[in-house]
């Protein structure tokens, strides 16, 4: 049964009368610089500042006044989001075309998870407590693609201490498991094989690989219980079918990050995620660090025509998020078609991508200063280091003042005027990355409610899986 709430909008977004006002509201903008309105505002630094748990946002430097937030959350309340919201956080089944509910945050919710959640996280300590005190394992492989790899690969990356070597394969290509096992022999391996449908070609065929190859013992991950047991897995953790792959980092999902990190820390994750749900069901909308993300996100792709999205780490630790973050934004609002099924004539997500600052400003940066497309940015700060938030903060002046010397020859010249936000954590630890990714994971949501689609599901990645199926049988 569809779960969507009773007071649902299902008129286009575009019909809304906030939208309207924004389009008209944003020819106004035309024309008017960042320059000025930092000159003309002395409150502006302080007035365009939200903040969460853990967490602080600045978007100061996007291309909006206190009018255009104002219609922004006009559109978001005719778009019904504070219904929306408690349809998500309640469990209501609101990814309609699977009849299922995505309630991820039922997984970090603490006394409040259902006894399924509580008693897969009390097996996944145990687990990973005696493998990191025994040692009897030497190396834990997790194979997994997609959201069953990226998350703990991200987790593992930030935030693993060393005491097991836990590494990931992804793709179909033998050599990454190849480099994977590299050093490793069979009798001290551990494979986790992530699957939430458990037919995954790439998953399977590495962890066939992975018998091949002598594997010893396997536990796998997976709500297809029967085929994990056909395949021999020695253990099994349940992953739900109300927990969407891309939003399931925090279910058993996520144990090869808990081996790499310790079950405290991950604990701490999780309980970093469940601040940040509390600030996004609870905060007014304009103070909402989630909600603004998304409308910020939708303003500049709506209506001010940037078709893409740059988010920027800086900090090594935080290097897969861009990868990561690929997944949840373009997989959830890589969407063409609304939740009435109808064709969509506006922007939905922006083509996301990124990577960790200071390296990327020896790569790509030349573009966003002075190319012909404007590309939004977010800048990630963790503030332990003067030379990364240095870095982080010039690129956003930059961005945001250009130069304003007509002496200069027109290729010294910086236009300015190209918006981003600073996403400050005062430093990285695992309740700040769970806090992060959950802002993350909020502001898709709410996208996916000012877009009317459904965010959940993935319809377009399977005719390309069908179709390479029908060409291995011909042959
Ligand atoms: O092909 C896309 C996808 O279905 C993702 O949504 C998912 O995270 C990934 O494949 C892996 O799926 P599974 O966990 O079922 O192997």
């Amino acid at each position: 049964m569809n779960e969507t709430p009773q007071k649902q909008n299902t008129t286009p977004p575009t019909e809304c009368k906030a939208w309207s006002q924004l389009a008209t509201h944003a020819e106004s903008w035309k024309g008017v610089h960042l320059r000025e309105l930092f000159a003309n505002d002395v409150a502006r630094s302080v007035q365009f500042v939200a903040e969460a748990p853990g967490v602080r946002l600045d978007y100061s430097r996007q291309r909006v006044g206190a009018i255009t937030l104002r219609l922004l959350s006009h559109l978001a309340a005719e778009r019904g989001l504070p219904e929306w919201r408690e349809a998500l956080l309640s469990g209501k089944k609101i990814n309609a075309t699977e009849d299922r509910a995505a309630w991820h945050t039922a997984l970090r919710a603490g006394n409040d998870s259902p006894q399924e959640v509580r008693d897969t996280l009390a097996r996944m300590r145990s687990i990973a407590t005696k493998l990191r005190s025994e040692k009897s394992f030497r190396r834990i492989v997790n194979l997994g693609t997609g959201g069953s790899d990226l998350g703990p690969r991200l987790v593992a990356d930030a935030l693993g201490d060393g005491t097991l070597e836990v590494r990931f394969a992804a793709n179909v290509d033998p050599r990454e498991l190849e480099r994977a096992l590299e050093g490793a022999d069979p009798a001290s391996t551990l494979f986790i094989v992530v699957s939430k449908t458990f037919t995954t070609q790439e998953t399977m065929a590495n962890a066939e690989a992975a018998k091949r190859w002598g594997a010893r013992k396997f536990i796998a991950v997976s709500s297809n219980v029967d085929a994990a047991r056909k395949f021999g897995a020695d253990e099994i953790l349940p992953m739900w079918d109300w927990v969407g792959g891309r939003f399931s980092v925090w279910s058993a999902v996520g144990l090869a990050a808990m081996c790499a990190t310790g079950a405290d820390a991950f604990q701490d994750f999780l309980d970093g995620a469940r601040q940040i749900d509390r600030h996004f069901a609870e905060a007014p909308l304009e103070k909402n660090v989630p909600v603004l993300m998304a409308l910020l996100g939708a303003w500049n792709a709506n209506f001010l025509g940037a078709a893409t999205h740059a988010v920027l780490p800086y900090s090594n630790a935080l290097r897969l998020l861009p990868s990561y973050l690929q997944q949840l934004e373009m997989e959830s609002n890589g969407k063409r078609i609304d939740r009435e099924g109808r064709s969509i004539g506006y922007a939905t997500a922006p083509v996301l991508w990124g990577m960790e600052g200071t390296v990327s400003q020896h790569s790509f940066h030349q573009l966003l200063h002075q190319g012909t497309q404007v590309v939004p940015v977010d800048f990630i700060d963790i503030s332990t280091n003067e030379l990364l938030t240095a870095n982080a903060r010039a690129q956003a002046d930059a961005l945001a003042f250009g130069t304003d010397d007509a002496s200069l020859p027109p290729h010294r010249q910086y236009p300015g005027n190209r918006p981003s936000s600073i996403l400050f954590l005062e430093k990285l630890n695992p309740g700040n990355l769970g806090r992060l990714i959950a802002l993350y994971e909020h502001k898709v949501f709410v996208q996916g409610v000012l877009w009317n689609i459904n965010s959940f599901d993935q319809w377009g990645v399977e005719l390309g899986k069908e179709m390479a199926k029908k060409l291995l049988t011909r042959r």
